[in-house]
């Protein structure tokens, strides 16, 4: 099946810092790699990125894709408290120009999972608004010129969840007080930092990126009825209700306007969870054995685009990009199919008038997958062993077809 695709929807490839560009010395996660027995193999070089970003952006015109999101690494600006690096902001200016000089237009992330070694206890440290303000205005002074969207913060509640409640993300710590207020940090943050971003270019549109998990359950029993809100709540609502009502997370209380602090939707979508009451490891999550599955365990679930552009429509009616949708697969057939099926969905979801403006596939290349090391293979083009040349996939050719034709089609 053929389908238009309309002429302005946007097509590109996401990416981050910490994941490609390789020896950040002074981030948290790089201690964290040191200190956690859990962590298989650490980021080291990355795509050496920081080094061969000509070559990432070769690939991106090599494909055909117009459009970068790309991240800028907090502790390489900022090192030490009040600090700024110059040498590292002039690099990330030379990053940013060539992109402009080589057509590419910017989606800038200004915090992407990681955060300066020196900001003792993470997201709850209670400076972290004050600094967190003082970098994003470094950030927009020198590079709004470049930048055709901001994002501040990628993916407010996952950090949390991954740092505070599973172990898996510094600080580690067990803590649902920790969650909490890492959460309401995140959200003060955020607001904080579209302010100033307005204040210095307020034509730029600043976006909230939101990591959606869609929870099903199979049987509707009272118990697992009561774990689907619980989930869809911690996860979900506590951060979308900052822009429905204008409340911090868990909590009633208002920051003026917070609810207008959002031009735009960043969607990150990648899977839905069963959940159920019985318990797998340390988790209340089920699987359902005939779904696909891929090398990071989620299960493929195109629909569930739909249904978070379809929420997220629902709690403010500005536009969408899906900043983040991918798979983690060797097999290039699986990832093109799995393209294809998410942007049916998010075709779909233009027809029901939902203002989606373009997609974003994760990632542009095979790169450092967090506690799960270099083993999930999300990328358009893979990194070769030796020489980290890039080489692209036929799936980055594929979606770079769509992007020239703006016409969906599927082939194997
Ligand atoms: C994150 C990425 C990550 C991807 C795949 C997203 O939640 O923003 O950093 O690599 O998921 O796990």
């Amino acid at each position: 099946m053929k389908k238009k695709i309309p002429e302005n929807f946007i097509f590109g490839a996401s990416v981050s810092s910490y994941q490609t560009e390789g020896d950040n010395f002074y981030s948290d996660w790089y201690d964290w790699e040191i200190s956690n027995i859990n962590i298989s193999e650490t980021c080291g070089m990355a795509c050496d990125s920081w080094n061969k970003f000509n070559e990432d952006i070769q690939l991106l015109k090599e494909l055909g894709l117009k459009y970068y999101r790309l991240s800028i690494e907090w502790s390489r600006i900022s090192p030490t408290p009040g600090k700024i690096n110059t040498s590292a902001l002039n690099h990330y200016e030379k990053i940013l120009t060539t992109l402009k000089e080589n057509d590419i237009n910017i989606f800038l992330t200004l915090q992407h999972h990681t955060l300066p070694d020196w900001l003792d206890h993470g997201w709850t440290n209670p400076n972290i608004e004050k600094y967190f303000e003082q970098y994003v205005s470094v950030i927009a002074k020198n590079f709004h010129y470049l930048v055709d969207a901001w994002m501040p913060i990628n993916e407010p509640g996952v950090n949390c969840t991954f740092g505070y409640f599973f172990n898996e993300f510094p600080p580690g710590q067990k803590s649902s007080l920790g969650y909490i207020h890492a959460s309401r940090h995140q959200a003060r943050c955020h607001y904080a930092a579209y302010n100033k971003l307005k204040e210095i270019n307020p034509d730029i549109p600043v976006g909230f990126v939101k990591q959606l998990i869609i929870f099903r359950t199979l049987k509707k029993t009272i118990i697992n009825n009561f774990l689907l809100s619980y989930y869809d709540y911690v996860f979900n609502k506590i951060y979308l209700n900052i822009f429905r009502k204008g409340n911090l997370p868990f909590s009633i209380r208002t920051i003026p306007d917070i609810e207008n602090s959002i031009d735009f939707w960043g969607l990150n979508y990648y899977t839905h969870k069963w959940v159920s009451s019985k318990f797998e490891g340390n988790q209340t999550f089920n699987f359902d054995p005939s779904v696909e599955i891929t090398q990071t365990g989620w299960e493929v679930h195109p629909e569930g685009l739909l249904e978070a552009c379809r929420v997220l429509w629902n709690i403010k009616k500005v536009p969408i990009y899906i900043t983040e949708n991918g798979i983690a697969t060797d097999n290039e057939n699986q990832r093109k199919k799995f393209i294809y099926e998410h942007l049916k969905s998010a075709l779909a979801a233009i027809e029901e008038n939902i203002d989606v403006r373009g997609y974003f596939y994760w990632s542009l290349m095979d790169n450092f997958e967090w506690c799960m090391g270099y083993k999930p293979k999300f990328g358009l083009a893979s990194i070769e062993k030796n020489t980290l040349s890039r080489i692209p996939k036929e799936s980055g050719y594929y979606l770079g077809r769509i992007a020239k034709n703006k016409e969906l089609f599927f082939y194997e």
